[in-house]
Formats: C-alpha cells, sequence, structure tokens
C-alpha cells in the first residue's frame, strides 16, 4: 500500500481506510474490462485494489496472479460462503439486480465450504464421472451440427446467439435426460438472465424453476442413464430442492463461460489476422489456440467472491473479516511477473503452449468439468471451421462489443459470412411430450408442460420448440 493511500489531506493526514475511500467504480466499465483498465489499477493500488462492483457496494479486486492463487488455495482463511459478505450480514446493504445471480446465496456445493461443501460436490463429480467419452463426443457432435444446420443455408449467422450461446445449454439439457425442446428453451431463458432487460431476466428466473422443478419430478418418478437420475441415487441423499439447487449451479456454471470461450476463439480466429494465420498454418493447435484466448480474453474475467474468515493482510493490504475478495482471472493473465505470455502484441504461440493459467480455479471449488469442457468448445469450433467453406467476419474487428457484464467476457454478436451449404437431412430427435396432449391436460402440476406451454405461447422462441 502506498502512503498517498493511508493519508488523507482532507482529513489533516489521518489513516483512511482504501476500501472507503477512493475505490474504483468497476460496474461503471462494464463492456472494458481490459487490459489498460488492469494496468491503471496496478500502478495505482499494487497488487490488490479497492473496487465498486455496484454505486456504494465495495469490495477488494486481486489484481495479481500468487495472490489469486493463493486466496483460492487457502480454504480455511477464505470462505465461498456469500452469507459472510460483512455489508450483506449486517444489514447495511443490500444486493441489487445486477449481482443477484452471482453473489447471492444458494444451497449449492458452490457456495458451501469444508464438510458441507464434500457432501453436495459428491453427486455432481460422480455424475459427471460418469459421462464417457464417446458419450461427450456423439453428443456434442450432434448438438454442434443440428445448430449449424440450422444457418448453413442462409450463408451468414450470428455466431454468439445463434451457435455459442445454444450450444453448451442444449448439451446440459442432453446430459439432465430432456428432450432438445427443453434444451432451446433453457438456452434462451439461461442467456435471459444476463440480459440488461430486468422484467425479462426476472421472467427467465421464474421458468427456470418450472424446469429444473420439472425435469427433478420427471427424474424422480422416470429416473434414466442421465446426469440427474444418477446425482439422485440413494447414496446421495439429496432432497428435491437441494437437487434443483446443484442442477442451477451446473447450467449456471457451463453455460455461459464455455459460450464465452467459444465465441472467444471464434472471434480470435476471425478478428486477429495474426493468430488466424498461425492456426491456419497448422503451427497454433486447437488447444494451444484455446490457452492463448484463455490469457487474453478469459471468458470470466473476475469471480465471485471469496470471504476472509478472519482479519488478514493480502497483497501487502489489511482486509477485514467478512469483506468480499474478488478474484481477477483477467487481472492476474496479465500481471507483469508472470513474463506476460499472452500480453499486448504478443504471438498466440507464445501464450498458447503455456497452460499454467488459473481459469479453471484452484483448490477445494476448481473447476470439475475442465476436460469436459475442454472438449465441447473444442468439439463446437472444430464442427463450425469444417463444415462452413470460406468462413468469415461479417464486420470490422472494431465494431464487435463485449457485452457489458462484470463476470463474464463475451461479444454481444459476431456476425459472419459463408458460402452457403445445404442442410442435411438427420433423423429427428425425440420429441417432448406434446402439451396439448390429453395426459399432459391431466397433469396440471407438471412443470415441464407448464414451461412449454409458456414457451410456446410466448412467441419469443426463435426456433419452434417441440414441434
Ligand atoms: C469454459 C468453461 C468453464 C470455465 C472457464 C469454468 C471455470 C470454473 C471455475 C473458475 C470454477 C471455480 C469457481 C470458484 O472457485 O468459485 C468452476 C467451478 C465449477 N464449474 Fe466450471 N468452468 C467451465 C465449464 C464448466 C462446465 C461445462 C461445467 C459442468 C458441466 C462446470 C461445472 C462447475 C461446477 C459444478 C463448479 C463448482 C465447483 C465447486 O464449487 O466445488 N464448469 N468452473
Amino acid at each position: 500500500m502506498t502512503e498517498s493511500l493511508n493519508a488523507d489531506p482532507r482529513n489533516g493526514g489521518a489513516p483512511r481506510c482504501p476500501l472507503r475511500d477512493g475505490a474504483v467504480p468497476l460496474y461503471e466499465q462494464a463492456g472494458s474490462l481490459d487490459g489498460p483498465l488492469w494496468e491503471e489499477l496496478r500502478s495505482r493500488f499494487g497488487r490488490i485494489a479497492p473496487v465498486l462492483l455496484e454505486p456504494d457496494l465495495r469490495a477488494w479486486l486481486l489484481l495479481g496472479y500468487e495472490e489469486n492463487l493463493h486466496v483460492l488455495r487457502d480454504r480455511s482463511t477464505y470462505s465461498r460462503d456469500t452469507r459472510r459478505w460483512n455489508e450483506i450480514r449486517d444489514g447495511r446493504r443490500v444486493l441489487g439486480a445486477e449481482l443477484r445471480p452471482t453473489m447471492s446465496y444458494r444451497s449449492s456445493a458452490l457456495y458451501a465450504d469444508g464438510a458441507e461443501h464434500a457432501r453436495l460436490i459428491a453427486p455432481i463429480d460422480d455424475a459427471l464421472s460418469r459421462l464417457s467419452d464417446a458419450r461427450i463426443r456423439a453428443e456434442a457432435t450432434d448438438v454442434a451440427d443440428r445448430l449449424i444446420d440450422d444457418f448453413c443455408e442462409h450463408g451468414r449467422a450470428d455466431l454468439i446467439g445463434d451457435y455459442a450461446m445454444m450450444l453448451p445449454a442444449m448439451l446440459m439439457n442432453r446430459f439432465f435426460g430432456l428432450e432438445d425442446a427443453y434444451g432451446y428453451v433453457l438456452g434462451e431463458l439461461s442467456a435471459g438472465l444476463w440480459l440488461d432487460d430486468g422484467a425479462r431476466a426476472a421472467e427467465s428466473v421464474a421458468q427456470m424453476r418450472n424446469y429444473f422443478g420439472g425435469l427433478v419430478q420427471r427424474k424422480r418418478s422416470a429416473p434414466g442413464e442421465d446426469v440427474t437420475s444418477w446425482m439422485m441415487a440413494p447414496e446421495f441423499g439429496m432432497t428435491d430442492e437441494e437437487m434443483a439447487d446443484q442442477l442451477v449451479l451446473l447450467v449456471g456454471a457451463a453455460h455461459l463461460p464455455t459460450s464465452n470461450l467459444i465465441g472467444n476463439v471464434l472471434r480470435a480466429l476471425l478478428a486477429e489476422p495474426a493468430t488466424a494465420r498461425e492456426f491456419a498454418s497448422g503451427a497454433l493447435p486447437l488447444n494451444d489456440l484455446v490457452n492463448h484466448v484463455i490469457w487474453t480474453e478469459p471468458p470470466l474475467p473476475m469471480l465471485a467472491a471469496r470471504f476472509p474468515t478472519r482479519d488478514v493482510v493480502v497483497g501487502g493490504t489489511p482486509v477485514a473479516e467478512g469483506e468480499p475478495l474478488i478474484i481477477g482471472f483477467a487481472p492476474a493473465h496479465a500481471d507483469p511477473k508472470l513474463g506476460r505470455p499472452g500480453g499486448a502484441g504478443g504471438s498466440a504461440l507464445d501464450s498458447g503452449g503455456n497452460s499454467a493459467h488459473l481459469m479453471w480455479g484452484a483448490g477445494e471449488h476448481r473447476c470439475p468439468a475442465r476436460s469436459l469442457a475442454e472438449r465441447v468448445v473444442g468439439i463446437g469450433v472444430r464442427r463450425l471451421l469444417d463444415r462452413l467453406p470460406r468462413l468469415r467476419a461479417a464486420v470490422p474487428a472494431d465494431e464487435l462489443a463485449w457485452a457489458p457484464a462484470l463476470f463474464s467476457r463475451g461479444l454481444v454478436e459476431l456476425p459472419v459470412l459463408f458460402d452457403p451449404v445445404e442442410a442435411p437431412q438427420r433423423e429427428a430427435p425425440a420429441p417432448p411430450p406434446a402439451p396439448a396432449a390429453p395426459a399432459a391436460e391431466e397433469r396440471p402440476d407438471d412443470l415441464l408442460t407448464r414451461l412449454l406451454r409458456w414457451w410456446q405461447g410466448s412467441g419469443r422462441s426463435r426456433r419452434s420448440a417441440g414441434d
């Protein structure tokens, strides 16, 4: 901490709390969280910066690679439980709508510590380990192909809305054991959570409850060979409510980061000529391209949050018990102490071979689906490149806009052109039970039926789910 931060000239030079004074309003910069900002914070504050997540909502942002890794790993000192947030706990603040999806407590593994975490993560670990390589490959390829079929004859597409945002949600829906019609619904509802449109976000939350409640209902009565049914195995003793919370976590954790990573890899290929050349020449393998993107445009620039269980000193700065520490993946990846593997002007070949980034987390809460996510991203990118001849950007790189979000780094749109190709005939995926069928009418409590009926009536769907 520098002297200028400790002494407040307006207060006769008395020491002041850096978290209270001079905190940087990050919420004003959502969408432009990148290199110059991290450099500015580093030069002003060093290894950890006081920031505002909302007007008057203070947090610490970890800027250094070592500090981030230390906090992620030290589970006895840094809790993941958002109920420990001192200002919220003491009733001094309530969370605004934007932060609620990432910061509100839910009884899922993500917010649990120690033994409770071990209990809640066990069914997730078990279910993910039962997804065979062959099944992941077959399902991911089929979902990718069906999404590409929807636009390959048009010669143009938005690779974010038409593809990257849909693929992980459709795939998770299949792994959960539901028909594709619900995957379209899930994809658009889950994407709706991140929109600025508060009314639509609230509607998405309400309908997601029907999705997860209905999924649990369905699998309790008719289990199958799927993630939901495996997680419900008696040895895990999960209640319906706990099941729904863990499924919400799975979709939340799987959807946007994977969508962003697919989109950011495609952006690098379409908007960074040097990277595209290195990839096309074969010098930059796909895995290394993904690493390069993780270093330079991590799909989660920041992560909420860890709460010290006692007063601590981090990066030379005192942090009080219960003050939120935001994990800074993007600033950590640009930490000059690392020799900047993905630094400005650096070649993708320099950063790509280096996989020591923090993108999969570390310690107790590290991502349990790293290899699944890597395979899905690889298949998603490869299928698109294999199927669309002469794929090219439809707008100049500087017209591509990042979505205005604090905890997510993904493009709003990625418009592309390509030579149109005919969509092959495919066997239709299994249809969902028809909502208007008498059986469904007799079961008004069937939440999935209610969801699909709402969906078909809402007229918002870009695809006719269930037709
Ligand atoms: C590019 C894609 C992905 C990235 C970058 C990513 C990254 C991460 C990170 C950084 C964490 C640590 C969270 C923390 O420490 O607070 C995490 C946790 C988690 N991820 Fe992933 N993830 C991705 C994809 C997935 C997928 C596809 C799934 C599920 C199929 C998944 C499931 C989870 C779960 C359940 C947790 C919570 C683990 C716990 O709290 O113990 N993730 N992920």
